[in-house]
């Protein structure tokens, strides 16, 4: 249990009124948690204190080596006002994986999920109020030794920031254009694309922008060995409905295991499908897409939440995916977890803890 210290800051920022104007992670809250590392203290100080800008060294480790990872979740309010999070300690767990992966010294589960809890109690004036807009919390570790070895830190600092935020797409809920990316790759066996470490997301930055230029909202990956298979797209894990089976690639290494992956996995089983976590070769796909049988595209994240996909691109030939409209699971797997997560339909499956009143 950690005892954490609480400074609240005297000069609150103005909330936004507008929270169809959000857009994604662009105000911060007025708080952060903020917990350090070291070889003799382990994991200590404990605190929330007012959001501000770090002061760091220009020779940490971090700026120059990447040592870090982060999470991504949110806080929701329901209409009775309670404010809640979904499966806190899936991130946790997923983050002491990355954390080993790194070699960064790991945070136990229930600190984290302490952590979380405790700052979106001090900032739950800023969970926003409307249905499909959230407190977007973004908990990170970075390396903060001084010098230019290329060796695991000794230091470490853990902060946990959080933004009131709409869709993450500009699309919204409406169908987005993917781009089937097939020179550059973001993963390959025995690297960190299972991990949430930034180095992932830098590697990712520049088809993402080449897609971006061509109208696309992002890309999905190939496998990196063979260039064949498909894995995840840039922020989210992603789905294929063909014939009545749903398809997702195995979390096997190469891809990142998604908490909203697995919970739409789980609910998809439950209601019947036989869902298939393997293999799938982009051309099958597109050859399905030819002989009608592509019913629904869609992915899956904290951020993105459930997005259905209209169009996938892959060396000049366009997939068209359901008239361009929404498909009745993609519907219904958003109606249901965006239900469980804002307290809209019952948590059968005990993924909701509850943070406090709001
Ligand atoms: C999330 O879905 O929370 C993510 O971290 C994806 C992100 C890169 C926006």
């Amino acid at each position: 249990m950690l005892d954490i210290k609480i400074t609240r800051t005297t000069t609150p920022k103005t909330k936004p009124a507008d929270e169809t104007k959000l857009g994604f992670g662009k105000i911060s809250s007025d708080h952060m948690f903020l917990m350090d590392y070291s070889v003799e203290q382990g994991w200590h100080d404990p605190r929330i204190v007012p959001y501000a800008p770090f002061q760091l060294d220009p020779a940490c480790v971090v700026f120059h080596y990447a040592q870090e990872l982060f999470e991504g979740m949110k806080a929701y309010r329901t209409a009775e006002g309670q404010i809640q999070l979904f499966r806190p300690e899936c991130n946790a767990q997923r983050m002491q994986d990355s954390s080993e992966r790194l070699c960064i010294p790991t945070i136990p589960v229930e600190d984290y999920v302490q952590a979380v809890k405790a700052l979106v109690e001090v900032d739950k004036d800023w969970v926003p109020y409307s249905y499909g807009a959230s407190l977007y919390i973004r908990p990170f570790v970075i390396a903060t030794d001084v010098g230019m070895g290329v060796h695991a830190s000794h230091t470490y600092t853990f902060c946990i920031i959080a933004f009131p935020s709409g869709a993450y797409y500009a699309e919204g809920i409406n169908p987005v254009r993917i781009y089937v990316e097939d020179e550059y790759i973001r993963a390959a066996p025995g690297l960190t694309g299972y991990t949430k470490c930034g180095g992932n997301y830098a590697a990712s930055i520049k088809a993402g922008e080449v897609a971006a230029q061509k109208g696309f909202a992002q890309v999905l990956w190939l496998d990196g060995v063979e260039r064949k298979y498909v894995e995840e797209v840039g922020a989210m894990n992603i789905f294929f409905k063909i014939d009545g089976k749903v398809y997702t690639a195995a979390c096997t290494g190469t891809v990142l295991p998604g908490v909203t992956r697995r919970s739409c996995i789980e609910l998809l089983r439950d209601w019947g499908y036989e869902v298939i976590e393997g293999k799938l070769a982009i051309a099958d796909i597109m050859e399905a897409s030819r002989n009608g049988k592509l019913e629904e595209v869609f992915g899956t994240g904290t951020a993105a939440v459930i997005s259905p996909v209209k169009e996938l691109c892959w060396k000049n030939e366009s997939a068209f995916i359901g008239g361009g409209v929404i498909g009745p699971v993609t519907q219904k797997l958003y109606d249901v977890m965006t239900g469980i997560q804002w307290g809209k339909v019952a948590d059968t499956k005990g993924w909701i803890v509850p943070v406090c009143e709001g």
